[in-house]
Parts: C-alpha cells; sequence; structure tokens
C-alpha cells in the first residue's frame, strides 16, 4: 500500500493549461503574471500592496531586512515553529527571544512576549500555528504600548481569518507561502502582504538586486540605459510559470479552506471518544486555515505510536522540535529549555495527521482506524 503523506499538493488541469500557457509566451520571468498573481492576493486578502519572492523564506528575508533594525535588536519571536522563522532574524543580525506558547493554540502566549520585552526589541514576529491566527489584539496592543513592528508568519494562515478579517493585513507585514504542503502552491514561492507604500516599494527593491530602473538621476548619466542600485538587494524574484499557477491556485483558496475544515471536522469527529488522545482546540474569533491537524497524546508514548503509524503507512510528522534544540541555535543562541515548559510539553505529545485537500474521507477513517489499533497495542 502507498503511503499516505502528510500533506501535498492539488494539481488541476485549469492549472496545467496556465502553466503551459506562460510558458508557450515571452515571458518566463519577469512579465506580467507577478503583476497578476501579487493583485490576486490583495483582493484576496484585503491589502494594498504584495510582493512576491521565490520562497517563504525569502519574503520573511526581505521583510526583516525591509525594517532597517540595528544589528544586536531583539525580535520575540515563537519557537514553535519551522527554522525559517528565526533563521530570517539571524540573517539580518538579529537576536531571536523566545516567548512560550499557549497549550490550547500552540501560538506564541502574549502574556510571555510581555515578559519579554526588553529597551532592545525592536519588533514581534508571530506565526499562526497550523492556521489559526494568533491572538493580534493582544499582539498590536503590547506593539503599540512599546513602539514595535509586527512581522506575521501566516505561511499556515492564507485563507484564515481573525475576526472577520482576512490574514493578509493585520500586520505591518504579512508573510505567505506556497510550498506543495501549504493552502496554495507554486512549487516553491512566497509572498509579503503589506498597507504601507513605502515598505512595499524596499521590498520590491530588495527582492531584485536592490535595482531602481526608475532612478536614472542617480546614476550620474541622462543615458536611456542607465538605472540605479540602491540599497543592497537579491535575487528572489518569482518566475512567470509559478505565477501563473499561483493565480490559478488562488482563485480556490476558499474551496481547499473548506475541503480541509470538513476532513478536520471529521478528524474531531472520529477521535473525540478515543482514550489517550486529545483534540485540537479552534477559538470562536477565528477561521481556521487548516494547514496542519495536529492531536496531542496523553498516558502513552507519542514515538511509539508515530512509528507504529509510519510502519502501516501513514505519513504521520512532527510539527515542530522547537528551533532553540537544533544545534546550529544550541551553538549560538544557548537556550535554557526550562524557560519555555509549554513548548517543551507540546512537542513531546504532538502528532500531526495527514492533512491535504485531496485526502479522502475513507483515507481519514483508516488513519483513525489505525491511530486506535496503536494506541490498543501499546497502551
Ligand atoms: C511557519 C513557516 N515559516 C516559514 C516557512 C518557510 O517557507 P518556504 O518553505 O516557502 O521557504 C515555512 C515553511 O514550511 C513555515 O512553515
Amino acid at each position: 500500500m502507498q503511503q499516505i503523506p502528510y500533506g501535498r499538493q492539488s494539481i488541476d488541469e485549469d492549472d496545467i493549461r496556465a502553466v503551459n500557457e506562460v510558458l508557450n509566451s515571452d515571458w518566463l520571468t519577469t512579465g506580467p503574471k507577478v503583476d497578476e498573481f501579487e493583485r490576486s492576493i490583495c483582493n484576496y486578502c484585503g491589502c494594498q500592496h504584495a510582493i512576491a519572492v521565490n520562497s517563504g523564506t525569502s519574503a520573511l528575508d526581505i521583510a526583516i531586512q525591509s525594517l532597517e533594525l540595528p544589528k544586536g535588536t531583539e525580535v520575540v519571536t515563537t519557537p514553535f515553529t519551522f527554522a525559517a522563522t528565526s533563521n530570517a532574524l539571524l540573517y539580518n543580525g538579529l537576536v531571536p527571544i523566545y516567548a512560550d506558547i499557549s497549550k490550547d493554540t500552540r501560538n506564541i502566549d502574549p502574556k510571555d512576549i510581555r515578559k519579554k520585552i526588553t529597551n532592545k526589541t525592536g519588533a514581534i514576529l508571530f506565526v499562526d500555528f497550523a492556521g489559526q491566527p494568533c491572538d493580534i489584539t493582544e499582539i498590536q496592543k503590547i506593539c503599540c504600548e512599546y513602539d514595535l513592528f509586527i512581522i506575521e508568519d501566516a505561511c499556515h494562515a492564507l485563507g484564515a481569518a481573525y475576526q472577520g478579517k482576512k490574514i493578509g493585513s493585520l500586520a505591518d507585514m504579512t508573510i505567505f507561502s506556497f510550498h506543495p504542503v501549504k493552502l496554495i502552491t507554486t512549487g516553491e514561492g512566497g509572498m509579503v502582504t503589506t498597507n504601507d507604500s513605502n515598505r512595499a516599494d524596499s521590498l520590491r527593491l530588495l527582492r531584485s538586486h536592490g535595482i531602481d530602473k526608475t532612478a536614472h538621476h542617480l546614476s550620474d548619466t541622462s543615458a536611456p540605459w542607465a538605472y540605479d542600485m540602491v540599497t543592497l538587494g537579491r535575487n528572489y524574484r518569482m518566475t512567470d510559470i509559478q505565477a501563473a499557477l499561483g493565480i490559478s491556485q488562488a482563485k480556490k483558496i476558499d474551496a481547499f479552506v473548506q475541503k480541509r475544515t470538513k476532513l478536520s471536522q471529521l478528524y474531531n469527529e472520529l477521535l473525540q471518544d478515543i482514550p489517550h488522545i486529545e483534540l485540537p482546540v479552534t477559538l470562536e474569533n477565528v477561521t481556521h486555515a487548516w494547514h496542519l491537524y495536529t492531536i496531542f497524546l496523553k498516558g502513552i508514548k507519542r514515538d511509539t505510536v508515530f512509528s507504529y503509524l509510519k510502519s502501516h503507512n501513514i505519513g504521520v510528522n512532527l510539527h515542530y522540535i522547537p528551533t532553540y534544540h537544533f544545534s546550529y541555535y544550541k551553538k549560538h543562541h544557548s537556550q535554557d529549555f526550562s524557560l519555555f515548559p509549554v513548548t517543551e510539553d507540546v512537542f513531546n505529545r504532538i502528532l500531526t495527521l495527514p492533512l491535504y485537500s485531496e485526502l479522502k474521507e475513507v483515507d481519514v477513517h483508516l488513519i483513525v482506524d489505525t491511530l486506535k489499533k496503536a494506541i490498543q497495542q501499546i497502551s
């Protein structure tokens, strides 16, 4: 039997046609499709500007770079995320300061954020774990009080909403990823959204070498070929091939969220009375995008259940190993693990079950039956 993966893309004939059209066109990159994809995400999220790049990691990197914070500035963030979140701070000479998470949502705990703020703090970088938005009102309050930037790593949360507002315009900058396991995909890809037009201009420069094609005057010549490099940027550009796939996929954001929500509800129903399992909690004031479906195990060894499911072709996963556990972080940003009791407890008990929009209900039944058998055999 083939393994059921924990996540995968959903590609249909429209997506293939969209990509083929670009392959037959004049523009494989820096063409019109990137603008069109950016506009479609702005329309969906209700934000002013969107800057497409070649990964969520690149999006995080230029977002942090655009803040121009002095080296050594502290940024309060969550350890319970993919390494890319904190790495973006390190690329830019900033210092990740971890706050503990809340057990129910696995999101950064605003009460612990407050405890971590010092006179060196410049920003808060939070992650909407699994697609459930953080307590954004509380984080906004803290940022106003201490005059901090807010960056939302919403790589899991395209399609999610907080108090009825779509994720994408609630922070100074919001980051999305279009990796194949995410809600929509461009193969690899990412985006920064913002309502600040000056920031959008800097993000556009930073994604493409820092080159300003309109800045003829700065290059000391009025020649028609003149352009200037005004800041140290990178080549993080998205191709038109990727953008065409993104435009086609973006039409299906709500449909994908609905499918994932339905499957998560089915998991909740089937798992509710099974001993040793705690279900994920969804808060009242949010629309959850259900990037991941994660459960907690109690009174039973998570790793034994994990291995049992893997050996029965169920592609379980673990999101996440706290960032401060990695050897690089131990070497350069060593942390006392006991400062993060909730993160440690969640890390020891959490398990990700397969979830993607093409997962079949019959597969959910099979996964739950296999999980029940694992628990019976192990407990
Ligand atoms: C929370 C989070 N941030 C950032 C990233 C990086 O995105 P990408 O893989 O597109 O570089 C990911 C990817 O898994 C992620 O889950």
